[in-house]
Order: C-alpha cells, then structure tokens, then sequence
C-alpha cells in the first residue's frame, strides 16, 4: 500500500474540508411538495362554497340567503333561544328543516348550533353500504370544551325588538345583544350598542342537505379533469358530491355532500389573528387573491406537511379554528368548532361613509367565510372588549394551559437520535463538562426494538434504567418517543392486543385498517374509544413499559395521523372510528384523543405515585385541536435550519399563544439541514424566548449540541441558556397567569397594547407575560442591531446595562452576535435567580433577586409565583404567589400574599422559608438616593418601626444614555414572606 506523503495527506485534507465547506453552502433547497396536498378547487365542499360566495358577490344586492328562521319555532327560555331554519330548496317544494339552538352563557359567550333534523333522525341513506353513522358529528363538544357553559339566567328576550327579529340582551351588566333576523336568518351582535360581529350578513350560510345520488347516464369525472360544463343551478353542480379522487385515493363519501358554511363580518375591524396552524404574519392575510395576498383560504385538515413552506395557509400539524379581530380598543372573537377539514377565506373591505371623504370617515371591514366538511355548524361568539377578554373566554370554555412541571419550561436537548445510552450519558457528562445547564434529553424513535414502542433496542439501549438514574443524579429528565401507528408484526405484545381487543381504527368496511409508517405496515390505536384509551394508558405503567423510570416522560408524534401511503399523508377520510363516525368528522381532534391516553396513562402509571397526589405529566404533541393545552406542549414540527425558518418561528408562536395554546415552541437550529454557527447562536437566542425550548435535528445532520460549538459561540450560547434559567421563576409565573387566565406567555403588541394601532401587525418582537420584559430575537443574517419598536411613552431599558430608550417609535438596539436585544419596559418588577446550576431542579432552593423597573411615574409592579414545580400540591395551596409594589408616593418596595391558603400553604411556606431574597435592583433609581448607604426592612409580624432592620445599600450613577440604578444588597427577606423596604 502506498503511504502517502504528509504534504499529499495535508492537501487531500484540505480538497476535503473545501468539499465539506461547499457542501454546507449548496445544501439542497428543500421544498413542499404541493401536489400531496389539495388546494381549495381540489377539495370538494371547498370549490363549491366559494364558488356559492361568488354567485352571492355577483348577484350583489339580488342575491338572498335561501335560510328563513321560522318564526312560529322560536321559542327562548332560561339562557336558550331554539327553532327551526328552513332552507328553501330548488328541488323540492319542502323546504329542508335544520334545527337551531343559540345558548347564552354566564361567561358572556354565545353559541349558535345548527343541525339537520333528517341526518339527526337518522332518515338518510348512506352509500357502498357504508357502516358509517348518519347524524352530523356532534361530539367535537366532548373533547374540545370542558366549562363556560352555565346557560345565564340574566339573558332576557328584549321587548322592543323589531318585526321579524328576536333580540336577546346579556351578558353582565346586559351590555351585550344578539339580534336575530328571521328572513334571511341572520345574526348581528352589538356591545354597549355598538355592532361588532354579523352572522350570514354576506348570506353564505349553507347547510349541505342530505339527498340520495340518482345515478344519471353520466360519465364520471376524473381527477384533475376540467369540468367545462355549464352548472344547471348551483345546487345541481354534482360533480363534486359524490366519490372523490386524490392522489391516487378515492374518498366513497357515502353520505354524500354535507359541508357547513356561514360568512361572519367584523364590521370596522382591520385585523385577524389566530387560526393556527400556518406560516407566515400574525395579522392574517386576504385570501382572495391580490397584491400581496394568498389565493387559497387557510386550511385546517392536520397533517404531516414535509418540508413545509413559508407564507402560507396550507395546513399544517395542528388546528385551533380560534379566531380574533382587534381594533383600537376592542377586540372580538369567534370560536368555529368543528373537527372535519375547514378553510376560511379573509376579505378586507375598505368602505366609507362618503366616496368623496377621501379616507376620511372610512373604515375597513373584515369579511370571513368558514367551511367545513361535515359536522354541525357550531360557533361561539365572544365580545370581548380586550383580547385578553377574548382569550380567557375561550379557555374558559377549551380549557386553561396544563401548569407544567418546571423542567418542562427549561432547556430541553433532542435530536434524531442519540445512538446508545451510553451515547446519551456521554451527553449529559458533556453539557456538564462545558458547564452548559439543561433539563431535559430526548429520545427519537431509534431507541425501540425495530420501532416496536414501549420497547428498547436491546443492542443499544441494554440499560435504559441506569441512562434514566444517571440523569435523575442531576434531577434530569428522559422524554421518549411513542407514536400511535403499531407495528404489524406477530409476537409484539402491543400489536397482539390492539388486534384481539379491536381497538385500532377501522377502514371503510369495518376492518382493521392497516397502513405505512416508520416500522412499515403499521395499524393505528383508535383513542376514540374509552376501552382503547384505557388499554394505551396502561401501557405506560412501568411494569408494562419495561425500562421506564420515574423521571421518563412523553413525546406524541405523527399523531395527525401521519400515514405514509395516506392520502395527503393522512388515514382515508372514509375510515371508521369508536362509534363508526367516519374518520372525516373527526380528523382535527385526533392528536388531541392521543395525548388525552396518553396524559391520563401517564397520571396513574404507578399507583403509589397516584395515592401520593400524582406528579404533573409532560406530553409534547406535534397534532393538536382546541383543548390539547390542557395536556401539554406542542412544537412547529419539521423546520428548515435557514433563516426564514427561524424568522417564521416567532409570529407561530404568537398566534398559537393568543390562540389559547402558549406552551408552544419550534425546532431550536432547524430541523433538517445543518445551521452555520451564526444561526446556531442566533437560534438559541430567541429559543430562550420560546415557551417551549427544545433544540432538535434531523438524522443526517451533523451533530450540534452546543458544547460542540467554538469557544466563542459556545460562550454566547450558554449566556443565552443562563438567562433563560435565570429568569425561570418569571417564565414560570407566565405559565401560571396562563394556566389562571389563558394569557399567552409570550405576548405580541396589540395584546399588550391593545389601544396601539401602529403595534398590530408587529410580530418579530414580544413580551414574556406581563413582566415588561420586550424581547426582539436577531433572525437575519449578519444582523449587528435590530429596530425595536416602543409603543408607549414609558421609558424602556436595556436588559444588560441599563441604556435608556424612549418611545412611541422605533429604536435601534445594537445587536452584536453576543446580544439579545432585550429591554425592560418601566413600571415592573421581575424575579429572577441569579446562580448557574447544571439543572433548574438544582435551584429550587436559590435566592432570588428582584430587579425593579421604575416607570415615568416613580412606580413598579411585578409578581413571583412558585411551587415545588412537579406535584399537585399546589392545587391545595402549596405555593408562593407574591405581588410586589414599588410606591413612588412613600418610596418603599413591599411584598405582599395574593395567593389562596390551602391544606398544603404552611407546609410549603416551612419549606421555603430559608429562600430568600438576596439582592434587589432598582433601575432608574431617583438620583436623591444618591448618598444612602442603607435602607430600613420591615417584615410581617415586626412591622412596628423600632423593629425594622437595616440592609446595605448602593447608588450606580448611569454614564452616557444608561440609567441611574441602585442595589439593595442581602434584605435577609424570605422571598415567601410579607416585608417592606423602606428607601426614603
Ligand atoms: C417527525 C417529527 O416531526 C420529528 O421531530 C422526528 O424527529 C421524526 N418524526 C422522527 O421521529
């Protein structure tokens, strides 16, 4: 063998690093394929609602909505309006009845449900002698909504309501008003008088009625064939009813067309928000094409879009059909549930008073259009005024967010796959080694025995009990994969008892329906059915899932379902599930029905744990509908390691986060592809932003745990870490406000402002809860500042060394790569725990230090809630919850008890009661306290002024455009006591 010359070897070396090196730059462009997936005029129910808008819009003022409210029905009584729409048919004489029922709720929510009385009767005939159910889905309520729906008692017929009209007032105070237009039915809501949202206004409501397919001498359409012939009338265009073919699939459809449509007008409002799951701004774009605007409606039909797309109102992973429309000072919103395929159209239509005013007087309206496959048409209406109004009335009826346990909110490190468990101890010694903090390491699917879940790989992973018990020394955590496709393969426990117990899903003629995932022919648990859910939660037991430990918690994915050779990579929409409701009617709320197993699984996998108060579950979900908050966190899926990903990642979560699902976080580095270092640090930066903050990568990428970065990205990383683990305990009371209230955790402008009209569309830049802490990650390359933009006059503060910034405006905030520009809004006050630790388990006994904020006014406010971060506990008092107020007027800083006491409150205070406060910052600190050496503490139970101690006490002037700040050094105050700081 030739032995190559150093000199040759070097060079060979070089070739390959340039090779390498151009690798990395022409790393393939990857793209979604848009041909897996349907566009509107490829779906049905979707070509044929917007073609009926667009014979309303062209008929104009001539067109009227074929649906009647039949007076003589109407009846209303304690909270419940209730009769019967009629829909005027051409062909027949009959009209067709769908029964309508409006509830008044305590909670100032409305709700409008219509149903078709011969599907409800079950007086339809179904096709291919489908087993399918014939009433519309009427369940979506049993997953999605669990309070808020106490009929009010004080929702009062009006007597004064015009002819043909039912007028309701409610809500507290009666500020509030349906009014109910009988023909065309229609519905307008008003709040102190004034209208805010409309029903049918554009009279695109359409209920598809059930008729039986007369089979005509007539060729049938195939896929992608063009239809040229002239429809008879709308209502007689067939070709899109029956059997429907995609991608190779064809839908039997065998109740035939039954989709549910209706227009709502926001009447004066310019901007919507909500909707999730989709790329691109949080204020939603038209969708009716345009400069500018999309071609498509947003679609919401869950499913595993590979390689994603930015920009877009393609579907993706989850749905949350939540949608709210904001003005200056109010906010409204509406809640559309159903769990079939929908879309929705945005129209912004400019009108003015006077065509001559020139823009004086005008206003824009917001026209939406909602369609749906099948189901009920089922809408909430919520009248705010302010989003968070909105937000909380929505979770109140979905449900608040899960308060996690407190490892959840920290650093989580995941890729595809560590390898052993060797691999994975390795890991951990790393990050420990480089002193980097993390909570939390993940488990891809390569750990199973041939991708046979709540299996190990025996040759891999022959320990995973010793893996889990080194992690716990560090109190770490494990979060392992399982998937709800089951290998078909004989002798696999798993599988043999989804078979033999029949609790897989079913195909259209009511067998098990087999398709392709990871481990190849694969069958699908039904977590529909209560016996299936059952079975799947025992699975988790530790005696069952053999290896588990305590401190082993769960990862949901492709729980779309995503099937490999499904049509749109998803289960045929003509499958049968628990209660043969065909899989069409269910398919958004099917991610959801897994966690639900698996969330309840996991709370009695031991029954001493159970008898012990149980520990709050962790499940992370990729497919989610309204309610799966209640369980979790979610994350954006597949993302691209490029730049736009990262950009797109903060209006995602946004939306998600007024969309009632906060705990939410995308791909820290990018899923496929590999980072270069700047994006790598860039990404960690505003992933220490995310409420859910998991950094993960694909198979074939190299790896890239950040201990593996040059010393001075690593350095810039681990800064980012810290801060995130420093400011554990203000993230961790936004998750509580968020558990309390469904306030998002990271809040956009028009939420927090909500009277700003110049913030709305702003979705790159973000509060964490209602700390005042503004963060604007870096998501462009080669950034060194960014433009911030401040929407208040308030004084705002750089995070790090306290320069000054005033608004209303823009500001530029110099951005190096070690920079996170982060500003602290005047007037707050936010906790923090200064000490670095491996883990945050590890500081659960820190002092805390508080950093005071003063607002133009001399004052500041800010609050701390913590518990023990895993039990339940809580839930009988044992927390802390503290207000802290800073007085301009006597210059004093007191804690003060906004907590509920409980069996557990002393217990926990006992505990705590060492944990102090350490050391407070006061930014922009009056400049009279310039020579003051100490300051006066008070606490509870000595408050009588000779027994006040004394704490030490420093004054930092601020050179050029920084703050004047000052400290208060060791108070040798509990940071769960009453006390009182005295600096006057
Ligand atoms: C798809 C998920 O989105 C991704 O995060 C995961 O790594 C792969 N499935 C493999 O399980």
């Amino acid at each position: 063998m030739a032995v190559m010359s150093r000199a040759t070897s070097s060079r060979w070396a070089k070739l390959l690093l340039l090779v390498a090196a151009l690798c990395c730059l022409v790393y393939p462009a990857v793209s979604v394929k848009h041909e897996n997936f349907k566009t509107c005029d490829q779906s049905g129910f979707c070509k044929r609602n917007r073609a009926y808008a667009d014979s309303a819009a062209a008929s104009s003022s001539s067109w009227v909505s074929p649906y009647v409210l039949d007076s003589a029905s109407v009846t209303f009584s304690k909270g419940q309006l209730s009769g019967t729409i009629l829909k005027t048919v051409t062909t027949s004489d009959r009209p067709v009845r769908l029964p309508i029922t409006i509830s008044f709720f305590e909670s100032g929510s409305v709700r409008v449900t219509i149903d078709e009385e011969k599907r409800q009767k079950g007086e339809i005939e179904l096709r291919h002698g489908s087993k399918a159910r014939k009433e519309r889905y009427n369940e979506a309520e049993k997953w999605a909504i669990v309070g808020g729906t106490k009929l009010s008692s004080g929702a009062a017929a009006a007597q004064d309501a015009q002819p043909g009209t039912s007028k309701i007032m409610y809500g507290l105070g009666t500020k509030f008003e349906a009014i109910i237009s009988h023909s065309p039915f229609g519905i307008e809501f008003k709040r102190d008088g004034e209208l805010h949202i409309k029903l049918n206004d554009r009279g695109l409501l359409n209920v598809e009625h059930w008729r039986p397919k007369i089979d005509k001498p007539q060729e049938e359409k195939k896929e992608g064939e063009d239809d040229n012939t002239e429809p008879k009338a709308l209502t007689e265009d067939e070709s899109t009813w029956w059997d429907e073919a995609f991608g190779g699939n064809t839908d039997t459809k065998p109740r035939g067309p039954e989709s549910v449509a209706l227009d709502v007008t926001f009447p004066g409002y310019e901007h919507v928000f909500g909707v999730p799951e989709h790329t691109g701004p949080l204020s939603l774009r038209q969708t009716r094409g345009g400069d500018g605007n999309f071609n498509d409606p947003y679609r919401l039909y869950n499913a595993d879009v590979f390689e994603y797309e930015m920009n877009s109102p393609m579907t993706l992973y989850g749905a949350i059909p939540f949608m709210q429309a904001h003005k200056k000072d109010s906010t409204v919103g509406i809640f559309w549930l159903n769990a079939a395929e929908t879309w929705i159209d945005i129209v912004k239509s400019k009108s003015s008073a006077n065509p001559l005013s020139l823009g004086i007087g005008s206003h824009t309206d917001t026209q939406t259009h909602w369609f749906s496959e099948s189901g009920l048409l089922d809408i909430f209406v919520f009248l705010g005024p302010t989003p968070q109004d909105v937000v909380s009335s929505f979770s109140e009826l979905t449900g608040y967010s899960q308060l996690p346990q407190q490892f959840a909110i920290a650093h989580h490190q995941c890729r595809w796959n560590y390898v052993t468990d060797e691999d994975v101890k390795d890991v951990d010694r790393k990050f420990d080694k480089s002193q980097i903090p993390y909570d939390v390491i993940w488990l891809d699917i390569e750990y199973t025995d041939g991708k046979k879940y709540f299996t190990w790989d025996p040759l891999t992973f022959p320990n995973p009990i010793g893996m889990q018990k080194q992690l716990d020394d560090h109190e770490r955590k494990l979060v392992a994969i399982i998937d709800p496709h089951i290998k078909n393969e004989g002798g696999y426990s798993v599988v043999d008892e989804l078979k033999s117990k029949d609790l897989a899903t079913h195909n259209k003629d009511g067998n098990i329906y087999e398709g392709w995932c990871w481990p190849g022919s694969s069958y699908w648990v039904d977590c529909f059915s209560p016996a299936a859910r059952k079975w799947w939660g025992q699975l988790f037991q530790y005696a069952k899932f053999k290896g588990s430990a305590h401190n082993l918690w769960l990862w949901n994915d492709m729980n779309e379902p995503s099937v490999f050779n499904g049509p749109e990579t998803t289960m045929p929409k003509d499958n049968l599930h628990h209660g043969n409701w065909e899989h069409r009617d269910v398919h958004n709320l099917n991610g959801l029905t897994l966690v639900n197993a698996t969330f309840e699984g996991l709370v009695s996998r031991n029954k001493e744990e159970e008898k012990a108060g149980g520990v709050r579950p962790f499940v992370l979900t990729r497919s989610f509908y309204a309610g799966s908050q209640r369980m979790g966190a979610m994350w954006t899926g597949d993302n691209q390691a490029n730049w736009e990903h990262l950009e797109a990642s903060l209006p995602m979560i946004l939306s998600l986060g007024v969309s009632g699902f906060p705990f939410a976080g995308a791909d820290v580095g990018g899923f496929f592809g590999n980072p270069s270092r700047e994006l790598l640090t860039r990404w960690y930066q505003a992933g220490a932003f995310y409420p859910f903050f998991r950094a993960h990568a694909h198979i074939d990428t190299r790896r890239r745990e950040p201990y593996l970065l040059p010393d001075l990205e690593r350095g810039i990383v681990t800064q980012a870490l810290r801060l995130r683990y420093a400011l554990l305990p203000a993230w961790y009371t936004a998750f509580h406000a968020a558990s309390k209230t469904g306030a998002p955790i990271v809040q956009p402008m028009y939420y927090a402002h909500p009277g700003d009209e110049k913030g709305f569309a702003i979705d790159d830049q973000m509060y964490l809860g209602s700390t005042g802490l503004l963060v604007k990650p870096v998501t462009k390359e080669g950034a060194s500042s960014v433009d911030m933009y401040l929407p208040d006059n308030e004084k705002y503060f750089d995070y790090s060394d306290y320069t000054s910034y005033s608004g209303p405006g823009h500001v530029k905030i110099e951005a190096p790569l070690d920079r996170i520009p982060l500003l602290m809004r005047g007037g707050h006050i936010v906790p923090r725990r200064d000490r670095p630790r491996r883990s945050s388990g590890l500081m659960r006994f820190d002092p805390f230090t508080l950093v005071v904020v003063l607002g133009n006014d001399g004052k500041a406010e800010g609050e701390v809630y913590l518990d023990d971060g895993e039990s339940y506990d809580y839930e009988q008092g044992a927390y802390i919850h503290r207000k802290f107020t800073f007085s301009g007027a006597t210059s004093s800083l007191a804690s003060e008890d906004v907590g509920i006491k409980g069996k557990k409150t002393s217990q926990y205070l006992q505990q705590m009661k060492d944990v102090q406060v350490e050391k407070i910052v006061i930014v922009n600190a009056p400049s009279s306290w310039k020579s003051k050496t100490e300051v006066d503490v008070s606490e509870e139970g000595t408050t009588s002024s000779g027994s006040s101690k004394k704490a030490g006490f420093g004054f930092i002037s601020g050179e050029a455009g920084k703050a004047d700040w000052a400290v208060v050094r060791k108070p040798g105050v509990s940071i769960g006591g009453g006390w009182k700081i005295s600096f006057a």
